[in-house]
């Protein structure tokens, strides 16, 4: 069997990218909710996600962009978080080990605890906006 080793270059990215994804369609509880906003545009949010790791974990910067405002008004709670942290650890373990593979949970799920504070805050507005 091949013996793991560290996220290194744009192509293990790439490779972390599309299996995470491939399994969030998949999934029941997630699948429709990406499918329903992202509808044909998948090659376009895989080439997103891939710069946006790429800046994250290989500082390369080649995301420049806002991560949360996408995902202000999703219909999603702890529940759907809880599920996107486990399958993201999942499938990085599942590939990689090392320094870097560790730092891409980590920073997983800081992305996700930091967006859950966002929505619920949102929502406590009644989706008004802030002013
Ligand atoms: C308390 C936690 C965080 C806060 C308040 C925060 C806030 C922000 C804000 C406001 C922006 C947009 C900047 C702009 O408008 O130009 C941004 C960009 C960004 N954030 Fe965060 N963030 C946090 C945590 C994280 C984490 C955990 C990650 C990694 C997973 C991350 C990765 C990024 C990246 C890659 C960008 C784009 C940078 C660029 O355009 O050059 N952030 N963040
Ligand atoms: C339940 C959890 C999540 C759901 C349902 C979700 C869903 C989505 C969807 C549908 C988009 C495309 C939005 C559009 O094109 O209008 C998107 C964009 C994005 N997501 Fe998420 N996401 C989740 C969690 C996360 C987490 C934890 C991270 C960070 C580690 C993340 C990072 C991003 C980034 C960087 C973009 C691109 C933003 C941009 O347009 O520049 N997402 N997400």
């Amino acid at each position: 069997m091949k013996e793991l080793t560290d996220i290194k270059t744009i192509e293990d990215i790439q490779l972390l990218v599309n299996t995470f994804y491939d399994r969030i369609r998949k999934n029941e509880l997630l699948g429709p909710i990406f499918d329903g906003i992202i509808q044909n545009k998948w090659p376009e949010h895989l080439e997103k996600m891939y710069r946006f790791w790429q800046t994250v974990l290989l500082e390369e910067h080649t995301y420049f962009g806002s991560p949360f405002p996408p995902h202000a008004k999703m219909p999603v709670n702890k529940t759907h978080f809880d599920q996107w942290v486990g399958l993201f650890s999942m499938t990085v373990d599942e590939l990689f080990v090392g320094e870097t593979a560790n730092r891409a949970k980590w920073q997983g799920e800081r992305m996700a605890t930091m967006f859950q504070y966002k929505i619920a805050y949102y929502q406590d507005q009644n989706g008004q906006p802030l002013a």
